[in-house]
C-alpha cells in the first residue's frame, strides 16, 4: 500500500505578516495581568523538535497512549473511505499519528484528499514528507492557525464525500473552556452533517503524575518552555538571558488544568525591540506560558455536545487516562 504517490501542495503564509502577528500578540499578552506568552508561539523549528522529544519521555504518555488507540480503532474510525472524502488534521506534528492510522485503516486507492493545518512550516515538511508514501493521496499542507486553515479548506472544492476532522494529542486542552466552545463551534460552522471530529483529550490523573509529565527529571519540558524566550531573542531581537528565568509547571486543580510557567529568577529589565516590549521584572514574577486542561470522558462528550457534535463511539485508555472520542455533525 505504501507507494511513493501521494501529491504534495502547499499553502504558506507570508513570512513579514507572521512575525509582525508574533509582535503584536507578544506586545498584547504581556501586558496582561497576569502576564503570559500565547502557547501555540513554542513551536517553531527547535520547538517542535522538542515537543517530539517530550512525547517519547516515560512520564509523558499522552502520545503513546493516543497512537495505540489510533492503530487499534482505525477501522472503526475510518471507516468505508471513497474518493471525494476529506481528511483535515488540525496540529498534525510529526505526522506520526495520522500515519499510523492511515497505515492500520486506510483501504488502498481510496483517493483520499488530506489537509494538515500547523503553524509550523518546520512540522509541516516532516509531516508531508512522512505521509508522502501512501498511494492516492493528495496532500495539502497549510501553514496557519486552526481557525483560519479550518476556513481555507472549507473554500477548497468539494466533489462530494464526508469530512473527517483530526484534532488529536490533546491540543484541546491547551484552551481555555470558553475559548474551546467557541473554537469548536467554529470548527462546526466550517462542516456538513453527517461530518466527523475524532478528537483526543487527556484526561485528569494524579498531581504527582501530572508534574512529571509537565516537568520531567531530563529537563526537556523546561528546555521547551525556555525556548519561547530564545525565539523572542531571535525573531524580535530581544536579549534575554535564559538563566535568568526558570521553568515552572503547578497543577491547578480548581480550573483542572496543568499551568506552565517563566519565572524570573532575578530583577531585570527585558527589552524586545520588535515588539515595542519594556519590561522590568521583580525576582519571582512570572510569564504563564501554557494551560493544559484536563478532562473526564464525559465532560468530552458534553463539550462536544455543546458545539453540535453527537459523540459516537469513544477509546479511553484506563492506565494512562486518555480518552479518544469521535462526533458526528448533526
Ligand atoms: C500540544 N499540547 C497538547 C501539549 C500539552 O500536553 O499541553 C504541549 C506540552 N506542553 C508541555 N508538554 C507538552
Amino acid at each position: 500500500m505504501r507507494t511513493a504517490h501521494a501529491r504534495v501542495s502547499v499553502r504558506s503564509t507570508d513570512p513579514a505578516a507572521a512575525t509582525q502577528e508574533f509582535a503584536d500578540d507578544v506586545r498584547y499578552y504581556l501586558s496582561q495581568t497576569p502576564r503570559q506568552l500565547p502557547s501555540r508561539y513554542f513551536y517553531d523549528a527547535l520547538g517542535s523538535a522538542l515537543f517530539d522529544a517530550i512525547c517519547q519521555l516515560p512520564w509523558y504518555r499522552v502520545t503513546r497512549a493516543e497512537l495505540a488507540l489510533l492503530a487499534k480503532h482505525a477501522p472503526a474510525i475510518l471507516g468505508k473511505s471513497t474518493a471525494g472524502d476529506r481528511l483535515v488534521e488540525l496540529g498534525p506534528g510529526n505526522g506520526e499519528k495520522l500515519a499510523t492510522l492511515l497505515a492500520a485503516g486506510l483501504p488502498a486507492k481510496t483517493g483520499v484528499e488530506l489537509h494538515l493545518v500547523d503553524v509550523s512550516g518546520a512540522a509541516l515538511a516532516t509531516a508531508a514528507r512522512g505521509l508522502s508514501g501512501f498511494e492516492s493521496l493528495r496532500i495539502v499542507a497549510h501553514e496557519a492557525t486552526y481557525e483560519s486553515g479550518l476556513r481555507q479548506v472549507s473554500k477548497e472544492a468539494r466533489v462530494g464525500g464526508r469530512t473527517l476532522v483530526l484534532f488529536l494529542g490533546s491540543n484541546i486542552g491547551n484552551f481555555d473552556p470558553d475559548a474551546a466552545i467557541s473554537f469548536l463551534r467554529g470548527m462546526r460552522a466550517t462542516l456538513r452533517a453527517g461530518d466527523r471530529l475524532l478528537l483526543g483529550a487527556d484526561l485528569r490523573k494524579p498531581e504527582e503524575t501530572l508534574l512529571l509529565a509537565y516537568d520531567d527529571p531530563l529537563g526537556v519540558t523546561a528546555a521547551f518552555n525556555l525556548n519561547l524566550l530564545l525565539r523572542l531573542n531571535r525573531e524580535l531581537d530581544a536579549s534575554i538571558d535564559l538563566n535568568g528565568f526558570r521553568h515552572e509547571a503547578l497543577w491547578n486543580k480548581k480550573e483542572s488544568r496543568v499551568e506552565m510557567h517563566l519565572v524570573s529568577t532575578k530583577a531585570q529589565r527585558i527589552l524586545i525591540p520588535r515588539a515595542s516590549v519594556d519590561l522590568t521584572l521583580r525576582e519571582g514574577d512570572r510569564i504563564w506560558t501554557e494551560s493544559s486542561y484536563k478532562y473526564e470522558p464525559m465532560e468530552v462528550t458534553r463539550l462536544l455536545a455543546r458545539c453540535g457534535f453527537s459523540a459516537r463511539s469513544q477509546w479511553v485508555d484506563t492506565d494512562a487516562r486518555f480518552a479518544l472520542t469521535i462526533a458526528e455533525v448533526e
